[in-house]
């Protein structure tokens, strides 16, 4: 995909995303929570970690990460109105107006980068990824996930008009991500749960 397409891509996506803040701020069925815990201890996040929640949306991972006692949370966005949200519920969070591609964090500076429900929404996959890998300390991990499973994301394909694609098998992330240094650790795609956590070397 050429950088222009992705470019408007993004803008497509942000401009829906921030019509649709209050679809994405709700309270959670507690079967849906349980797995969002799942994907946060995946993580294996140590007290006073760093951590980048990637695409936070209205910040549904957020209150997860923090039980974890982190020393810093951040949280990017292309929708602005999303990062208000995330700033009015929780004023700790530092927000990044940013796509994921181009957000200019410091090098090997992240412990732990979350993409929860929102990996299909990138449109330049390898551009993120490698962003991703820069900015993670050696032994940090990317974690992209969703808690509705694949079949959900391909069914928000048919029938949503903004830009989704499918969620990788295992041997197609792997061949993404071992050039950029991530080593995939543990991959799981159940019904009702897709879970991949990558760790840097
Ligand atoms: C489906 S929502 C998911 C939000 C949240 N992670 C959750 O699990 O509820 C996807 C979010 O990703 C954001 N997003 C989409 N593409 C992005 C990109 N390239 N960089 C950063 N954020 C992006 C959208 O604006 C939206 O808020």
């Amino acid at each position: 995909m050429l950088p222009e397409e992705a470019k408007a891509i993004a803008g497509y996506q942000l401009h829906h995303f921030n019509e649709l803040v209050d679809v994405f701020d709700r309270l959670q069925p507690l079967e849906v929570m349980a797995r969002l815990w799942e994907i946060v201890a995946s993580a294996e996040l140590h007290p006073g970690a760093v951590v980048l929640d990637v695409g936070t949306g209205a910040g549904v991972l957020i209150p997860l990460i923090q039980s974890y006692q982190p020393s810093t949370v951040l949280a990017c966005d292309v929708a602005e109105k999303m990062l208000q949200r995330v700033h009015d519920k929780y004023p700790a969070v530092r927000t990044c107006h940013a796509d994921i591609v181009s957000l200019a964090l410091a090098s090997t500076s992240i412990d732990a980068i979350f993409m929860n429900g929102m990996y299909g929404n990138i449109a330049d996959k390898p551009a993120a990824c490698g962003n991703a890998a820069r900015m993670l300390r050696s032994g940090g991990r990317l974690v992209v996930s969703h808690p509705e499973g694949r079949a959900f994301v391909d069914q928000l394909r048919a029938t949503s008009d903004l830009f989704i694609e499918s969620l990788p098998t295992k041997e197609a992330f792997e061949a993404l991500l071992e050039p950029l240094g991530l080593g995939v650790i543990a991959y799981r795609d159940e019904p009702k749960l897709y879970l991949t956590v990558a760790q840097k070397s």
